[in-house]
């Protein structure tokens, strides 16, 4: 069938509010490593992994053999049978996480995972206001979509949470524009502490945040932000949540979370994407007295299934043999040096940021304003040369460049002169 044909078929039977990238949408068929293959045949290397998800390489051969294994011997069987890959994964995320008497929660989302911390911390707190981040991405419930301060993907505002929103997101533009690392601290503390004492009434529950916003197109904070952030928040018993979904399990390169570029431990912690390469594995760390203090019992259908936890754990287990974190490290800075270097004088570049495989491009206009369409057409090149990347930003001009962990330093080179060159062609034509 072809790609024509196939495209009003799915515009036909599912929503319209689903984004497809491409004017012309592509379908992967085969993977393996950091390249994947569409139904034509044509080959591309693969450096967005589903949304940052395949997080060791495509068909893995230690991720499929486990897969494989558990498939043959029993699927499903539900949170109300002892499952021994989930209680295994619990215990092995509960000793990396790094807070003191972890307790995991399995789900199949980050957004399910996002909504069980704002409820533990809602419980545990006994109140329903809450912090957000302004630019953050949380979730596409009802509940993450009230602490997601980008209006594209929190178009409702019919929240069942009291949200307000502090200072974070870009430093290129808004209130944060321009300031060093000192003054920008300065400022979210000042705004943090103006919103406690004459903006919400009632005690709040929790603060959620993401270390370096995903979605929003990596924007990140000065490092040790979120340590000043903290000790405001230390001081009225307000819980804070790391949302790891993207910046879990070593991508930063640094580090193996987020948070920890700012010296401070969670509360509460949630993941997703990388975990199941691919699997519906997501979930939610906490210490035992906020993970135990919901009242009432829980069960989950398809969380911490034996099938995804399987995978979970020999995907985690490569990752770590292999070190990959370390890998995120080495291959991310030296893409992100030669993007630097080579794009410094781009009339079509604001910056190039991030850390470790995650990179960000902010595509500007000749007025320094969001470019979209730039972004669009950037993405557009770079598949005809062989290469898929990602977009983001509240405006959608943030180029996300973001391959597997284990991207090799040839792959990352092949990967980087296709994005150069993909800039190049549409500043020719701008
Ligand atoms: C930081 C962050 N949190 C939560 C989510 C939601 O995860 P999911 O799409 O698995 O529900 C995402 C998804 O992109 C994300 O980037």
């Amino acid at each position: 069938m072809d790609q024509e044909e196939m495209l009003a078929r799915h515009r036909r039977v599912l929503p319209k509010w689903l984004a497809l990238y491409y004017s012309d949408p592509i379908e992967l068929v085969s993977g393996h490593g950091c390249r994947v293959r569409d139904s034509a045949g044509r080959e591309y290397l693969d450096f967005f992994g589903g949304i940052l998800t395949t997080m060791t390489g495509h068909s893995v051969p230690e991720v499929v053999d486990a897969l494989r294994q558990q498939a043959a011997k029993l699927i499903h069987s539900s949170t109300l049978y002892l499952i021994t890959p989930m209680i295994e994964l619990a215990e092995e995320i509960s000793r990396l996480s790094g807070i003191p008497d972890a307790k995991v929660f399995f789900t199949t989302s980050g957004t399910e995972a996002n909504d069980t911390a704002l409820l533990l911390a809602s419980c545990f707190r006994n109140s329903n206001n809450v912090f957000a981040v302004r630019g953050s991405y949380h979730g596409r419930s009802l509940l993450s979509m009230s602490v997601t301060g980008n209006p594209g993907y929190s178009p409702s505002s019919f929240y069942p949470l009291n949200v307000s929103y502090i200072l974070g997101g870009s430093r290129l533009r808004g209130p944060l524009a321009g300031l060093s690392d000192e003054e920008y601290c300065t400022r979210g503390v000042e705004d943090l502490r103006d919103l406690i004492s004459n903006g919400v009434g009632g005690k709040v529950a929790a603060l959620i945040a993401e270390p370096i916003q995903g979605v929003g197109g990596f924007n990140l904070p000065p490092d040790g932000y979120f340590g000043t952030i903290k000790d405001v928040l230390d001081e009225y018993g307000i819980l804070f949540i790391s949302d790891e979904v993207q910046t879990g399990w070593g991508r930063t390169g640094e580090h193996f979370w987020g948070y920890q570029a700012h010296q401070i431990v969670p509360d509460i912690l949630t993941f997703a994407k990388g975990i199941g390469n691919g699997l519906a594995l997501a979930g939610v760390v906490a210490r035992a007295e906020i993970m135990d203090s919901l009242p009432g019992s829980s069960i989950s259908t398809f969380g911490g299934s034996p099938l995804a936890t399987s995978a979970g754990i020999a995907n985690l287990r490569y990752l770590l043999d292999n070190d990959l974190q370390g890998n995120a490290l080495r291959v991310g800075a030296r893409m992100m040096s030669r993007l630097q270097e080579e794009l410094a004088g781009s009339t079509l570049v604001g910056e190039v940021r991030g850390k470790g495989l995650m990179i960000g491009v902010e595509i500007v206009d000749s007025r320094q304003s969001p470019y979209a369409l730039g972004a669009s057409m950037v993405l557009e090149e770079a598949r005809s040369l062989g290469l898929l990347i990602g977009k983001g930003g509240v405006e959608g001009n943030v180029l996300r460049i973001s391959p597997p962990l284990s991207v090799t330093a040839g792959e990352a080179d092949e990967g980087t002169s296709i994005v150069l060159e993909a800039i190049r062609r549409v500043a020719a034509k701008s």
